[in-house]
């Protein structure tokens, strides 16, 4: 199978496992370009779809339990629509993001019978690139499709994340799903997380290619620190409200407010609020550079992003870190980052297109001679979000 594309494969394993013609959906993952940690304070975020992504066979089966198979793990799960709890195996967490979205539908007043589904795909598991919001939105959406329950995008994002949420355990905010859902050819999404009014802006110009490097290092303290962070930004708002009654999130306050009560503060908390805070001006001014096209400005954003995730909110590695100072020296990469929650995953790349071949070569070599570790690189382009595509 490894060499077939996902469609056949995820096709020839449904037929194995049901004679019904299946509904088939195409889930793509995320790239975010700036605006990190900033949804789940109210703020602002830049992401886009990529073309790595999940493709579900789905339909229904008229049984007692839902039959569902993880191609790529060669695992399956199988559960009633009556009864969506939670399975108690961490190893099993993929089972229980496709349980919450039935769970959490089911609460939203939507009940599906019991499916078949099949998924698979080439999304890097773990990476950062969102592969569960990928597979909750892309179950919610086709499920959606599939009993005809018409429901708005915005609330099956609003739904996936609940099953991430409270299925899986992981206090994530919503940009991943609104990003996969939304996506769009050539666009980043600019999202509001506080209105959750959303935007598209075009990337230009034309010459440059989002890579991907992607350092290894599999993110084994992203879900304690995420949360850990969470917490201190709830934090800092209680105490922030003790001056400023009607602040609601960080995204209401600006920095001379914030420097103003500093003292106040444990040094940590402000410079965690202060990253928040410049953050959500970054992603505006970074907006404005891709509209008057100035690539290299955008990426001198995407290094002041970079730099603030590094120092003042802490969620970089050194593995990060040294990639994206090897390209501040390069001419021919306008911008690089961390992407993601961070303490490993990739670094999103901005490369003018006739480069891409030394960039992939200095990267390797310098990510070898320096960690004795192989990095992957992925050029990715940026797609149309969670579609209906053709048997
Ligand atoms: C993870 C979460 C997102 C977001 C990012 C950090 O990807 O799922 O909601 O908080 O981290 O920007």
């Amino acid at each position: 199978m490894k060499n077939m594309p996902i469609k056949t494969s995820v096709l020839q394993k449904f037929e194995a496992l049901s004679d019904r013609q299946p509904l088939l959906v195409n889930a793509p993952g995320r790239v975010n370009m700036i605006g990190e940690h900033t949804d789940y304070n109210a703020g602002l975020v830049l992401p886009v779809a990529v073309n790595r992504s999940l493709i579900f066979a789905i339909a229904e089966n008229n049984e007692e339990v839902c039959r569902v198979y993880a191609q790529d793990l060669a695992d399956e799960v199988e559960f009633s629509v009556e009864n969506p709890e939670p399975l108690n195996k961490q190893y099993k967490q993929w089972a229980n993001y496709v349980i919450g979205v039935v769970g959490e539908l089911r609460k939203a007043g939507y009940f599906a019978t019991n499916f078949d589904c099949v998924f698979g795909g080439n999304i890097p598991i773990g990476a950062g690139l969102s592969s569960s919001a990928a597979l909750t939105a892309g179950l919610a959406f086709a499920l959606n499709e599939l009993y005809g329950f018409e429901i708005p995008k915005m609330e099956l994002a609003k739904i996936a994340q609940k099953a991430e949420n409270n299925f899986g355990g992981v206090d994530c905010g919503i940009m991943d799903f609104v990003a996969s859902l939304f996506g769009k050819e050539g666009h980043a999404i600019r999202l509001d997380c506080r209105s959750l009014e959303h935007r598209y802006i075009k990337l230009r110009p034309e010459g440059y290619q989002l890579v991907l490097c992607d350092t290894q290092i599999k993110r084994s303290l992203a879900k304690s620190e995420y949360n850990a962070r969470r917490n201190e930004c709830k934090r800092v708002l209680s105490e922030y409200k003790r001056f400023y009654p009607d602040i609601q999130s960080l995204r209401d306050l600006t920095i001379n407010m914030a420097y103003d009560y500093k003292n106040q503060l444990p040094d940590t908390l402000y410079q965690r609020c202060r990253y928040i805070i410049k953050e959500n001006v970054r992603v505006e001014h970074a907006c404005e550079d891709l509209i008057n096209g100035d690539v290299y400005a955008f990426g001198a954003q995407m290094y002041l992003s970079h730099e603030g995730l590094q120092y003042d909110y802490e969620v970089s590695c050194r593995e990060l870190n040294f990639l994206v100072e090897q390209t501040k020296r390069d001419e021919n990469v306008a911008g690089a980052r961390m992407t993601g929650a961070g303490f490993g995953g990739c670094t999103v790349n901005v490369v003018r297109d006739d480069y891409l071949d030394t960039f992939t070569e200095n990267m390797k070599q310098a990510y070898r001679k320096k960690f004795s570790r192989e990095l992957r690189v992925y050029p990715v382009k940026v797609t149309n979000g969670i579609s209906i595509i053709d048997n």
